[in-house]
């Protein structure tokens, strides 16, 4: 079996291209410090606990291993924190990539899956976001995403290191079979925590802004249930394995949805009544992102068949349910 190093494979996305690896013949190798993942959510080939930073750990699982690519999802991602303290993201985003790609370019492991975002686009309220779109991050997990872009390219250009870059926009979801999902501790994000409100673990959803120029006042974005994300990568490792070159796609489908679209979906999904309350813009939002690109369809395949607001909201609610991983 072919082994795919897998950094962050304990996290919400990781663990779900775990998966999805598993399913499409590969073993994938987990290289994760758990410092926001899950042991309980590598369950689907080997685990080894370490830092990207630590370059001699990263020599040792590579010969290990003998991975034939690297998917790298390990990062921290919160914008706020970003905010606060972008000396996190500069060492454990980027220095940390940059210890991963010499350790790979080192072992010979050429080609790599790069989890990027849309937040690299910056503020482009209005626009649908394409992979030509400049980039100008407004905060610094965009600009320290925006970093390892260039990092990929100019390693290509040096050492071969080929590259396929996805540029995430909203993941939300679960694994349909509610066997791994999204727990971040503390938790940040619109559907978790509107599920946490619904179950009464918080008294309150806050609805960050409703004086936007959206058509309801609140924020629009671009949902993609993960498990069409990770089905993007293993196309992304297929097109690796059979072309030559690199490429970006953006990871998206294209229709946005107001953060009061999202909350009567989940009135809906759920049967039960959503507490809000209504609060400031939090800094750093953009109003509108939304993906106004076909490449991956066109040119990987990719179909985001599971996509819909109301099988998303499904999904995480089943996964909210059944528990969640503990320490
Ligand atoms: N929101 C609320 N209340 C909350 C939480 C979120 O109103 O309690 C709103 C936000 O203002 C935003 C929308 O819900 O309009 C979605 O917010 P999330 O925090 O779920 O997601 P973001 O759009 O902020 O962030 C996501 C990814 C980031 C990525 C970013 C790109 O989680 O990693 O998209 O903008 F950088």
């Amino acid at each position: 079996m072919t082994n795919v190093l897998v950094t962050g494979g304990a996290g919400y996305i990781g663990s779900h291209a775990c998966k999805a690896l598993s399913r499409a013949g590969y073993t994938p190798v987990t290289y994760d410090n758990l410092s926001t993942g899950w042991e309980d959510a590598v369950r689907f080939g080997p685990f080894e606990r370490g830092c990207l930073t630590d370059r001699a750990r990263l020599d040792q699982i590579f010969a290990a291993y003998q991975p034939q690519a690297v998917m790298h999802f390990a990062a921290l991602s919160q914008v706020g924190e970003s905010m606060r303290a972008p000396e996190l993201y500069w060492h454990n985003n980027v220095a940390g990539s940059l210890s991963l790609m010499q350790a790979a370019v080192a072992a010979g492991c050429l080609d790599v899956v790069f989890s990027s975002t849309c937040a690299t686009y910056g503020d482009q309220d209005n626009v649908l976001l394409d992979e030509g779109c400049a980039q100008h991050p407004i905060n610094a997990y965009g600009a320290s995403k925006r970093a390892i872009e260039d990092m990929l390219r100019d390693f290509e250009a040096a050492y071969g290191l080929r590259h396929v870059i996805f540029r995430y926009f909203n993941v939300a979801g679960a694994d349909p079979e509610a066997e791994i999902g999204e727990f971040h501790q503390p938790e940040t994000h619109l559907i978790p925590l509107m599920l946490d409100a619904i179950d009464g673990k918080r008294n309150a959803l806050t609805i960050f802004g409703t004086d936007y120029d959206t058509p309801d006042g609140t924020c629009i974005r671009d949902y993609v249930h993960v498990c069409d994300l990770v089905q993007a990568h293993v196309l992304g490792l297929n097109w690796l394995e059979e072309r030559r070159g690199s490429r970006v796609f953006n990871l998206g489908t294209g229709t946005g949805f107001s953060v009061r679209e999202v909350i009567e979906q989940s009135a809906a999904v759920t049967n039960r009544v959503v507490p809000i309350v209504e609060g400031p813009r939090r800094p750093g939002d953009c109003a509108r992102l939304v993906s106004g690109s076909t490449r991956a369809t066109v040119e990987l395949g990719w179909q985001a068949s599971r996509s819909t607001l109301a099988q998303m909201i499904g999904d995480a609610w089943r996964w909210h349910q059944s528990g969640h991983y503990t320490k």
